[in-house]
């Protein structure tokens, strides 16, 4: 069986799509699936953020294919770890669950890691160091990640 990973932020076209597509790189998909939501509806079937697919695009990933969902109920069900990127996607996310056993596979993304920061900062209305910030933080945390799962 698969090893299911779900990447969550608000609008899921920043900061997840780019877990999501740095995530799968570095894991072997015949064990990891990964996948991304966001928990408003905003953006809907949108790719994600042009800045979001240019700082992939810089590090050789090609996240233009993604596109937004929004996170359901269901998605408790499939997936068995549930990574939010900062603390009020954790309550969005956690207050859905239907039981413990569900509540516990949400994480701040950032908690794999040792640094100073425990999320992962919103870049939508900053400018483009904030997607490189960003990118350089999930990185980190998706190769502890990875580790863990390959
Ligand atoms: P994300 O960033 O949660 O990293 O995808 C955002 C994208 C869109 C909005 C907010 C955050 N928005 O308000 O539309």
């Amino acid at each position: 069986m698969k090893t299911k990973v779900l990447m969550v932020c608000l609008g899921n076209i920043c900061r997840s799509p780019l877990a999501e597509g740095i995530l799968r790189s570095k894991v072997d998909s015949d064990k990891v699936l990964v996948d991304s939501a966001g928990t408003a509806g905003y953006h809907i079937g949108n790719p994600p953020d042009k800045r979001s697919i240019a700082v992939a695009q810089k590090y050789g990933l090609d996240i233009s294919h993604q596109r937004c969902r929004k996170f359901s109920r269901l998605d408790f069900l499939e997936f068995d770890l549930i990574y939010v990127m900062d603390r009020s996607n954790f309550s969005d996310v956690a207050q859905l669950a239907s039981n413990p056993q569900e509540a516990q596979k949400v994480k701040l993304l950032l908690s794999e890691v040792d640094l100073d920061l425990q999320e992962v900062p919103d870049p939508y209305y900053g400018g483009d160091d904030g997607f490189e910030n960003v990118y350089q933080m999930v990185d980190q945390a998706c190769e502890a990640i990875a580790k863990k799962l390959n």
